[in-house]
């Protein structure tokens, strides 16, 4: 959830922390804070709230700033101790030669603070990291070497961490460890960098060094000296880091959730140009390592996820029970691991996550890898934690997201549902059906239908504008759009904090319909297909108590109109396709909401883009 960066080199360090640090800024972000090293000492600044706070204070310290080529930075998302100045990172021990940023949850903190104190160790945050900085100092003390004091510290510490730690007697080197939480080396000539996410490095470097769980490392300009678990120096692979720094600005937007909104059409394209040939071919899916035979003695589907990608699954579970004929299940990943799940080699387990290191999906899918389910992992990062567990790994390429709230990979994720779908009936019937071939018609079709509904987006603006006082507001839907209704509301919710909720629209009048009067909004996703008119009976039960209509819908007939306040139109689909076309209705009204009433679009107060803490 925090941030992690890196750097030892020639160039000031500062600017290179600072660069990290705003790149990583979308993952977490209520305090920030960096220790540079200089001539010889190491320097610690911090400032509580946005990084910007952090730069005016290093604006005015000029000589350290130019004098330092090695340093570490840290940008915070509270969980232990409130977001102030003292909590944020880099934390220090009793005589302040150690420096220490860290990611993750030290969940033995408690424990560990108590021995710590009885040995005079002087706490000065609420943080568990601060009992790792002490933790690792006393190491140090029986140690003279900050790469064995590491080694050892970690050894008595549970939970996740990836820790970046300087030492006053040991210039030009930084000291990493890692379990549970990403930390990359990026490498460089003459220089190296460390970060927890690509975005921070990449427009450095393109090769990096992924560290695995228990492992541990020294870098300096010219070097890197990895560890394994036994402390033995062990030849991590550089990998080339698949993303370009353009990737990462926006573009002229005014937000990157706008940006990304619009980039869904080529999105889609793109999946489905390396995957979907013709209407009479085989989907392309070589990624998914299961073949008629072992599809067809799969007895049950799993999907778990969080969040929007739970949504997305949601969505999967109607179209794999339609094409592939398979019971599926969705469950939410932090429900998942802590009930008795039934898996076995006939499970096939579907992990859903945009990050890729979302700590409850991770928990999930090693539990059910455990118990011999073959697991497929649906992310937009093939560099993640998840993508290193799965036995199928089914990549969403939606490029890297920033925007807090997701979407360009909501519709990657549904995209890639759909091609899953159509490949499991493909490999378990091995024959070619009417409602294959049109679905990958209205496959083909989708990147323009999505183009189209973009480009007439001042209907939306109306609306956004117009329901953008209210206080509250209900999204209605059925079948495979109540996902929809719960992703709508989820986006508003999420970046305009107005109280949204999404339900069945079957089971308003089973208590919902009590909140219903005209400061209610109902927001109603109504399309042509067997719960049409079902939905529209729920909207006369709503109107009938005064509640503010507004339809998201692909067919309105005359007669009907007048129930309605508003209505929005969305090129028409089959109810097989319309999730994919209604949520671009929905992602642009909750966004045009929320820049209505002037909220950080991008980064919504208490949420971070990963969730790496379970
Ligand atoms: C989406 O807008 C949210 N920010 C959040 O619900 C997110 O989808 C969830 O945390 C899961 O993340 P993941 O897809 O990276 O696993």
């Amino acid at each position: 959830m925090c941030g992690i960066i890196g750097y030892i080199g020639d160039k000031k360090a500062s600017d290179v922390l600072i660069s990290g640090l705003s790149h990583l800024e979308y993952r977490g972000y209520d305090s920030s804070g960096v220790a540079l090293f200089g001539e010889k000492d190491i320097e610690i600044y911090k400032a509580q709230g946005k990084l910007i706070n952090l730069i005016h204070v290093l604006n005015s310290k000029k000589e350290i700033c130019t004098s330092s080529h090695m340093g570490i930075g840290h940008i915070r998302w509270a969980t232990h101790g409130m977001p102030t100045e003292i909590n944020a990172h880099p934390h220090t021990c009793n005589c302040e030669n150690l420096t220490l940023v860290h990611n993750g949850i030290i969940e033995n903190y408690q424990e560990l603070k108590q021995e710590l104190q009885m040995l005079g160790c002087k706490f000065k945050s609420q943080t568990d990291t601060e009992v790792a900085a002490h933790l690792i100092a006393q190491e140090y003390g029986k140690t003279q070497d900050l790469l064995k004091a590491m080694q050892n510290a970690v050894k008595k510490i549970q939970g996740a961490f990836a820790f970046c730690a300087m030492h006053k007697h040991e210039p030009n080197k930084i000291v990493i460890a890692k379990r549970n939480a990403p930390l990359i080396v990026g490498v460089g000539i003459g220089e190296n960098f460390i970060a927890s996410d690509v975005p921070a490095i990449i427009e450095y470097t393109k090769k990096a060094i992924y560290l695995s769980d228990y492992q541990t490392g020294v870098v300096t300009k010219n070097d890197i000296k990895i560890y394994d678990k036994e402390d033995k120096l062990t030849a991590n692979k550089i990998e080339f880091l698949p993303y370009e720094a353009l990737a990462i600005s926006k573009m002229g937007y005014k937000h990157f959730m706008l940006k990304e909104i619009y980039e869904q059409s080529d999105v889609a394209r793109n999946i489905l140009a390396q995957k979907l040939v013709s209407q009479n071919e085989n989907i392309k899916l070589d990624e998914l390592k299961l073949d008629g035979n072992n599809i067809k003695k799969i007895t049950r589907v799993q999907i778990i996820a969080c969040g929007t990608s739970l949504h997305a699954g949601m969505v999967g579970k109607y179209i794999i029970e339609k094409f592939a004929k398979i019971p599926t299940d969705v469950e939410a990943s932090s429900e998942y691991i802590y009930r008795d799940t039934i898996v076995d080699e006939n499970t096939l387990v579907i992990g859903i996550s945009q990050s890729g290191e979302t700590a409850d999906t991770i928990t999930a899918i090693k539990q059910a890898k455990e118990q011999g389910a073959h697991v497929a992992i649906i992310t937009n990062r093939v560099d993640s934690t998840m993508a290193r567990l799965a036995d199928s790994l089914l990549p969403v390429n939606a490029g890297i997201e920033v925007s807090v709230a997701a979407t360009k990979s909501y519709m990657a994720q549904l995209i890639s549902l759909y091609l899953l779908a159509i490949r499991l009936r493909e490999l378990k019937f091995d024959f070619k059906d009417i409602e294959i071939i049109k679905l990958k018609q209205e496959l083909f079709e989708l990147p323009t239908k999505i183009e189209e509904l973009l480009g007439h987006s001042e209907k939306i603006q109306k609306v956004a504008k117009k329901y953008s006082s209210y206080k509250n507001f209900i999204f209605i839907a059925r079948g495979i759009n109540f996902p929809s209704a719960l992703e709508g509301a989820l986006k508003l919710k999420e970046i305009s904090y107005i109280n949204a909720t999404g339900y069945s629209a079957g089971e308003l009048k089973h208590g919902p319909i009590a909140m219903l009067d005209e400061n209610m909004p109902v927001l109603a996703i109504l399309n042509t297909g067997v719960v049409y008119d079902k939905v529209l009976s729920n909207c006369e039960e709503a109107r009938a108590r005064q509640a503010k209509l507004i339809a998201v819908t692909n067919y309105i007939a005359p007669k009907d109109e007048n129930l309605f306040d508003d209505v929005i139109m969305v090129p028409f689909g089959s109810d097989l396709i319309s999730p994919a076309l209604n949520i671009v209705v929905l992602q642009l009204l909750a966004y045009f909401i929320a820049e209505y009433l002037g909220k950080d679009v991008d980064q919504p107060r208490n949420l971070a883009k990963s969730v790496t803490v379970e």
